[in-house]
């Protein structure tokens, strides 16, 4: 198994460190892997001027998953657009044809009480989001900021998506249904945007091929003031690339911390990049403070999809929620009464309860 890890920006080296030392113990225990390290983001871009740096890709595209930290930095903000962090991620995920995103909206019991809703509101959750990664308006032409004739400048992006591309990735959340409680919630805005009244179209031909799976459909507005009002309604939600990206972090809140929730890229063949769900936190990087659980769940998901080792994804998980029980908590999830320590303790502690 050759993965390729791309630690990237701010917190994303010392994140990285954290789940590579995760599977090194697992290396040790007879797990047969191999790492390479590569520069993407901002690091690519410092190195080699380019945010993904041809060497980058080329490893990317070798091995046979991708473990990545985070990208950008404010510092970057300024740079052509093609230049930025940023780009390089999104580079990555087009080049590699990941299309499906998996983020899994779990609450662990001991951090019900660290999310800011009501323990009783969060408590059992278990949402799986499946996002489209590689299409809408994230990809769409034509792109960008232009001056019209009476001088104003004007921006253009593009919301679109063919009718193969929403059939592939509601392929994969009903898949995913039908391993859990068979429901699927696609969320679009049908009611204004003709490309998701295509989506909706779409989903409703497609579940005819899962008679087992019940399919419901929900504006996003709607979708994200249900999330907040009660998240356990839910079971798969699938979306197109913006809405998924939005909805996503307002779902990681529910479990307590964005740094709880991992995310997994999958290709058609379920090769996959993994990464934490948030990004680089250039205000935190550097001082050790970060939380790595999404980074290590993120290796645990790779396990499970690319490497169909279901052992030891539930050996990592389990690992992780030893450490949450022992009482150890990283700043974003501390609580009265909880222990309060560093990314790479927690590193440590989870290779220990390994
Ligand atoms: C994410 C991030 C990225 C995205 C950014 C960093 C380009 O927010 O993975 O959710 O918008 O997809
Ligand atoms: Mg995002």
């Amino acid at each position: 198994m050759k993965i390729a890890v791309l630690p990237g920006d701010g917190i994303g080296p010392e994140i990285t460190a954290q789940a590579v030392k995760v599977l090194n113990a697992l290396a040790k225990n007879g797990l047969k892997l191999e790492m390479e390290e590569a520069l993407i983001g901002g690091a690519g871009y410092e190195a080699a001027g380019d945010p993904l740096p041809e060497a980058t890709l080329k490893l990317a595209k070798q091995a046979d998953a991708v473990l990545l930290g985070a990208v950008g930095d404010w510092k970057y903000d300024t740079l052509p657009r093609e230049k930025r962090p940023e780009r390089g991620l999104l580079r990555i995920r087009k080049e590699l044809n990941l299309f499906a995103n998996l983020r899994p909206a779990l609450l662990y019991p001991e951090l019900a009480s660290a999310s800011t809703l009501k323990p009783e509101v969060v408590a059992g959750l278990d949402i799986m989001i499946v996002r489209e990664l590689t299409g809408d308006i994230y990809f769409g032409q034509p792109r960008g900021i232009s001056t019209l004739e009476n001088g104003e400048r004007e921006g253009i992006n593009t919301m679109r998506y063919s009718e193969s591309e929403i059939r592939r990735i509601g392929h994969v959340a009903f898949g995913i249904a039908m391993k859990r409680n068979k429901k699927v919630c696609s969320v679009d805005k049908a009611n204004v945007l003709e490309t998701t009244e295509l989506w909706r179209q779409v989903m409703i031909e497609l579940s005819r091929e899962y008679p087992q799976v019940e399919l419901s459909h929900m504006y996003v507005d709607n979708a994200a003031m249900q999330l907040i009002r009660a998240p356990k309604q839910f079971d798969v939600m699938v979306t197109g690339n913006i809405f998924g990206d939005i909805l996503s972090d307002e779902a990681s809140m529910l479990t307590g911390s964005i740094g709880m929730l991992p995310s997994a890229s999958l290709d058609a063949n379920n090769k996959g990049m993994y990464e934490p769900s948030h990004g680089s936190a250039p205000d935190i990087a550097g001082k050790d403070i970060a939380n790595p659980l999404a980074t290590i769940l993120s290796a645990a998901m790779m396990m499970r999809y690319t490497f169909n080792d279901e052992t030891n994804a539930v050996a990592i998980e389990n690992a992780v929620k030893k450490s949450l029980a022992q009482g150890y908590r990283t700043t974003d999830i501390w609580t009265e009464g909880t222990k309060q320590i560093k990314c790479s303790e927690m590193g440590d502690a989870v290779v220990a309860a390994l």
